[in-house]
């Protein structure tokens, strides 16, 4: 039940408790549906706010998922390049920008399916930004975050690259395999990102630290700090998985982009020791239904569906193509070569 203005009463909407005069006489029960005959009565009488059953709202309509997107890749390319000129972080822009990002991550169906479907434009460092920033809002809902903590991980995922436009375009953009000192110059976008974040006084100290930290692997082998275990920041360890799906699965100016499998195996491998297995359980086991129903296309070129995924091996499913069946566990010379739908 939800008490509304009569003003925003439509006629067709239900009522969710019975209404009474001032002399306690009952006017109208619970459940009439209400006409303009009853709207010009609550006029005459006076009736500002009725209550209403929930179910008669009227559906929200959810923006189109490609529309939220670009809009958000224009704002992410207009502040990280005024963060390159040295100004600061708007703090309204950003925040509309987290909101209609968590809006699609929390009730668009299929957001992995979507954001594959969408064409990709300019720069890869901006679309990166915003997808990394959906798949750590995404795993966020995935490990029941709070809504707060959901859209910090959406923030942490926007800006943990930001660092990228203050190293050289030349090395960032270069096709090759980096020297030993160009790696080197890379690496220090994390420090660079988070010096930038503190200076932006509304940025939470764990978002700017999972921006310094989101190279950092539970072993000690990441940069620039060579953390260990729980000592990397619960965000940048999200942060690490979304960026390692969104980097494979993406063009870069060095490699093609790759199959779902492709990420999904690399985080499997780096799950033992590196990654924290509290989130990449919850990764696998999401992307175990992922898999369930899509068309698929082998490296065989057959195209088939899957018909069953195995938890312990979500990216070998068995997959019917045509009138036979391959199993991908057992059949190990074969690969899911792209995901089609
Ligand atoms: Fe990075
Ligand atoms: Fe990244």
């Amino acid at each position: 039940m939800l008490k509304i203005s009569v003003n925003s009463l439509k006629p067709g909407t239900r009522l969710g408790k019975d209404i009474y005069s001032k002399d306690s006489k009952l006017l109208l029960r619970r459940g009439t549906f209400i006409t303009q005959a009853h709207l010009n009565v609550f006029a005459k009488r006076r009736i500002r706010e009725v209550y209403i059953l929930e179910s008669d709202l009227p559906v929200k309509v959810l923006p189109d998922f490609e529309c939220v997107y670009n809009n958000c890749l224009n704002t992410v390319k207009s502040f990280m390049l005024r963060a390159k000129l040295g100004e600061g972080l708007d703090f309204e822009e950003i925040g509309e920008t987290i909101d209609s990002l968590f809006e699609q991550v929390l009730n668009q169906a299929d957001i992995l399916k979507k954001m594959r479907l969408i064409k990709k434009r300019g720069e890869y460092l901006f679309s990166h930004s915003v997808n990394v920033a959906l798949l750590c809002m995404l795993l966020g809902k995935w490990l029941d975050c709070e809504p707060v903590t959901i859209k910090e991980l959406g923030l942490a995922g926007l800006f943990h690259d930001i660092g990228k436009v203050y190293v050289d375009e030349a090395i960032l953009n270069k096709p090759g395999r980096l020297t030993a000192a160009e790696f080197e110059h890379i690496k220090k976008h994390t420090l660079l990102g988070y010096i930038f974040l503190n200076d932006n006084s509304w940025i939470n100290k764990s978002i700017s630290s999972a921006v310094l930290m989101h190279h950092e692997r539970a072993d000690g082998s990441g940069y620039p700090l060579g953390k260990k275990g729980y000592d990397v920041n619960f965000y940048a360890a999200v942060v690490a998985v979304a960026d390692i799906y969104d980097a494979i699965t993406s063009d870069r100016v060095y490699s093609p982009k790759r199959s779902p499998c492709v990420a999904i195996e690399t985080i499997w491998d780096e799950s033992f020791g590196r990654l924290n297995p509290k989130i990449t359980k919850v990764f696998f086991d999401r992307m175990t239904s992922f898999f369930m129903g899509k068309r698929v296309l082998l490296s065989n070129n057959q195209e088939g569906t899957v018909v069953y995924v195995d938890p312990g091996e979500p990216t070998k499913p068995t997959v019917m193509a045509g009138n036979r069946l391959y199993n991908l566990r057992v059949d190990r010379s074969i690969s899911i070569k792209r995901v089609i739908d």
